[in-house]
């Protein structure tokens, strides 16, 4: 059984990646960690306790930072709706978020049961720097980290073109990161956005799954409309981009990933097109430590299937 400690801005694809894993037999959501980034922190919270209300499940929600660590940057509302989920008007009936700050609950959570979580980071990663600054040790104390980030070759997804949207949204804070795995002598398992491109789901299965009768799938097919309709119209695409789910299907199903490869990486935070850059050390010419398995391809159709199981 995995324990995961999920960090995240939800987000229409975050609340996909959390149903995957509520629904998984072999996982545990041992606590979301809010973070602002596709819209702010009071929504991001928001949603994720509406999130932990449709899978009916007893999971902590804990608010972190609401902006990066370094200025201002912008959301992702355009895709995600103002309310980050699809415009759904879905809000938590019962539940309340923790008072401890997400960053203390991640630290005391790590130091009390040393080497027992995967780390999951679905947003922009400002909770983790600043984690990182705390307890510098963090990382030789989680079993797994799992990133949806960046865009390796450079075929990014946010305005200045070559980076993607969380490590972008904060470029300090995942320099910080991966700096700090990277010392540390640990590795990151990394999603990044142009995988996601490669894996996207049929906007017809999407259609076709939304009419499914019961609540989780009904939420899906709610949430999912709105950024269905974005990537129709915008982009000129019948197809859903599911970012975190397909990472959280890396995390949940390790043998669902068909090709890798392990190299050292650093996030640029400078330069007007280069800000946010994932850079990769591709042929390891850096003697740098080797901090990142990034993800390259994954069996698609076993994707698919979790995401089906998920909501049926
Ligand atoms: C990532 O950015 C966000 O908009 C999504 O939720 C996902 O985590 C994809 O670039
Ligand atoms: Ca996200």
């Amino acid at each position: 059984m995995q324990r995961l400690l999920i960090d995240t801005d939800p987000g229409v694809d975050d609340a996909q990646a959390i149903l995957m894993a509520a629904a998984h037999p072999d996982a545990k959501i041992e606590a979301l960690f809010a973070v602002g980034g596709n819209v702010g922190l009071d929504r991001t919270v928001r949603n994720a306790l509406t999130i932990v209300e449709v899978i009916e499940q007893e999971i902590p929600v804990y608010a972190g930072c609401d902006k990066p660590l370094i200025g201002f940057q912008e959301d992702a509302a355009v895709v995600h709706g103002d309310d980050g989920l699809g415009n759904s008007g879905r809000v938590p009936k019962v539940r309340q978020v923790e008072k401890t700050h997400a960053v203390n609950a991640l630290i005391e959570m790590v130091n009390a049961e040393p080497n027992e979580f995967t780390l999951v980071t679905l947003g922009p990663l400002t909770n983790i720097a600043v984690a990182l600054k705390l307890d510098p040790d963090l990382p030789n104390k989680i079993k797994r980290t799992v990133v949806m980030g960046g865009a390796v070759t450079g075929k990014g997804n946010v305005s200045n073109l070559s980076a993607e949207f969380n490590i972008y949204h904060d470029p300090e804070a995942a320099y910080v990161v991966f700096e700090a795995w990277a010392r540390a002598g640990q590795m990151i398992e990394l999603y990044d956005w142009e995988a996601t491109v490669r894996h996207a789901i049929s906007g017809d299965t999407i259609d076709e799954w939304a009419k499914i009768d019961n609540p989780r799938a009904k939420f899906f097919g709610e949430v999912s409309a709105f950024t269905l309709k974005w990537v129709r119209e915008s982009l000129g695409e019948n197809a859903l981009f599911g970012a975190d789910p397909q990472a959280m299907a890396v995390v949940l199903e390790p043998t669902i990933v068909t090709r890798s490869e392990d190299h050292y990486l650093v996030v640029a935070t400078d330069g007007a097109y280069t800000r946010g850059l994932t850079v990769v050390d591709w042929s390891d010419r850096s003697n740098q430590p080797i901090n990142a398995r990034i993800v390259l391809a994954i069996d698609r159709s076993r994707y698919e299937r979790l995401m089906y199981n998920s909501i049926m």
